[in-house]
């Protein structure tokens, strides 16, 4: 079948060069609150807890990877989908998939620091993009702020206040584009609800249409 726009019954079997494809209903998507302590990976060769444990346990059969990394140290929204286009445009720092930290930051955060990180700072490998922060509160030698960034550099919410000389102590994802941590406790695991699949497959599509001549 050549056209474009081909119907095909439900069931069918469908490929294109070779490889199947199968409809974005099929999907799994599933939302995870990953705990402080968990290796964003499938498998540890040091043995150490990981996502994948989380998610075997929770029942999931399908084959999820996680779209994109949350370090060792930090918790939070964490979307895990056997849907490789998915994963690959929410990862891709081209489309700037927006995601906000909860920071518990060390010391008393001043104006000027927060300047510096709205204006983007310079980290080892060039300027991160400006950031948008918001203070939720500041005492004598703790800070919270949430900060919203949209590229995905290694450790980059940490890196960024390292800068600034207010080490990180705490992060939590709070949210990840289209997806909110809500009131999810740590290392509990649901499927992401039709709305927030609706706001992803958005997101790709957005991409194709970005990306077509
Ligand atoms: N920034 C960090 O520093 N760590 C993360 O896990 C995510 C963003």
């Amino acid at each position: 079948m050549r056209e474009l726009g081909t119907s095909v019954d439900d069931g069918a079997r469908v490929e294109v060069d070779g490889r199947v494809v199968r409809p974005a209903e099929t999907r799994t998507y599933v939302v995870m609150h990953k705990p402080a302590g968990v290796m964003t990976t499938m498998r540890d060769p040091e043995g150490r807890r990981t996502v994948s444990d989380l998610v075997r346990a929770a029942g999931v059969t399908a084959r999820v990877v996680p779209v994109g990394r949350l370090d060792y140290d930090t918790s939070g929204v964490l979307l895990l989908t056997d849907d490789g286009e998915a994963a690959n445009v929410l990862t891709h720092p081209r489309f700037g998939v927006e995601k906000t930290y909860r920071a518990t930051l060390r010391g008393r955060l001043e104006p000027t620091a927060v300047e510096k990180i709205l204006r983007g700072v310079r980290l080892e490998e060039g300027r991160a993009a400006p950031a948008l922060v918001r203070v939720v509160a500041v005492r004598r030698d703790v800070s919270l702020v949430d900060i919203t960034i949209h590229e995905g550099r290694n450790r980059q919410v940490r890196r960024m206040f390292e800068v600034v000389e207010h080490p990180v102590i705490a992060l939590t994802r709070l949210r990840f584009g289209p997806i909110s941590l809500g009131e999810l406790a740590p290392g509990a695991v649901r499927p992401a609800t039709p709305r927030e699949v609706a706001a992803l497959h958005r997101v790709v599509s957005d991409s194709r249409e970005a990306v077509a001549p």
